[in-house]
């Protein structure tokens, strides 16, 4: 009798910390917005000190042309406004921007709001009115490479929208297959035809690019590595086809901005460069966890740094 209790409970604790051990969490990704609210960096919500900040009066009036930098949300913006020196907000559309300087250079941090529409139009109306002089998209973003980790930085050598695609006709009750797909790509101004032209990929700016490969070395405590930013509205979940995306595409991550942005940029022919930190990697199981979104603002203050020291000796 007592052989068969202990029996019977070392079964339920077998079964319990194999399904501990096992069962993935996914369950927090519904809390983004909630995370985001409640940034917290130095004791008051991010949305709360923004509101503090001083309100422009009149147009942006700068002698050089600054840096814009981007980040959806206030997870991802709030350590670059508080590096900020003499802050000051404006408002267009309702998307929030914030100039200052950083190391006595002027730099403009926008919160862009989430998704390729947010992205692309706070990009256009910054372009306007400050004229920046190079663009800088980052923030989090989930794993499709299964090498990298939570916490890891994507500097990004391409960018491509991974739902600018046709997918093979199929026909009703034959299922769908969407690994059976042709890139179309993305439409931007070519200045050699002086036509719109779809683009497949887009590419960052090589000084820019340049000038991260330069901190990641030079900054052993960040993990860094160059790779292939995927672009959609769409979080995947389905391993089978962020496996095919990363196969097909060579993605090391998806996020909802970055092509966007570099798609706007190409228009304007403004410098662009997207950088991003892994947030989640669903192919490990991993959740989303909001404070990496700090790591890449950290990662991205060096970066400015030092194209600011290019910038001055040109
Ligand atoms: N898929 C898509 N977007 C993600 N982001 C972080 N992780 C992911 C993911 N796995 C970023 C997007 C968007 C917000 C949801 O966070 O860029 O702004």
């Amino acid at each position: 009798m007592r052989n068969s209790i202990i029996k019977v409970l070392l079964i339920a604790l077998v079964t319990a910390t194999t399904l501990w051990a096992t069962t993935p969490t996914y369950a927090q990704t519904q809390n983004i917005e909630n995370a985001d609210n409640m940034a917290d960096v130095a004791g008051n919500s991010a949305e709360k000190f923004y509101s503090t900040l001083p309100k422009a009066k009149g147009d942006y009036k700068s002698r050089v042309r600054p840096i814009l930098i981007e980040g959806a949300m206030n997870t991802e913006t709030e350590v670059l406004v508080r590096a900020l020196k003499n802050p000051v907000t404006y408002s267009e559309l309702n998307y929030l921007f914030v100039a200052g300087t950083y190391k006595d250079y002027p730099v403009v941090v926008v919160r862009t709001e989430q998704g390729m529409a947010n992205a692309a139009a706070a990009t256009a109306l910054a372009i306007k009115k400050f004229n920046p002089v190079a663009v800088i998209n980052q923030g989090t973003s989930g794993g499709q490479d299964p090498a990298l980790n939570i916490g890891d930085i994507v500097i990004g050598s391409r960018s491509f929208d991974y739902t600018a695609v046709k997918v093979a006709y199929s026909a009703a009750g034959e299922g769908a297959d969407l690994t059976n797909q042709e890139m179309r790509g993305v439409y931007s101004y070519d200045a050699a035809s002086g036509k719109f032209q779809p683009y497949k990929e887009y590419f960052p700016d090589s000084t820019l690019f340049k000038i991260a490969q330069n901190v990641a070395d030079a900054n052993k405590n960040f993990n860094v590595v160059t790779g292939v930013i995927g672009t959609g509205n769409t979080w995947l979940q389905n391993i089978d086809y962020i496996n095919f995306l990363h196969e097909t595409y060579g993605s090391s991550c998806e996020e909802m901005e970055t092509n966007a942005v570099a798609q706007i940029c190409q228009n304007a022919d403004v410098p662009f460069i997207g950088i991003r930190v892994l947030s989640d990697n669903i192919t490990k199981s991993h959740d989303y966890v909001p404070e990496t979104g700090k790591i890449c603002q950290d990662f991205v203050l060096l970066v400015v740094e030092e194209y600011i020291r290019d910038l001055l000796k040109k």
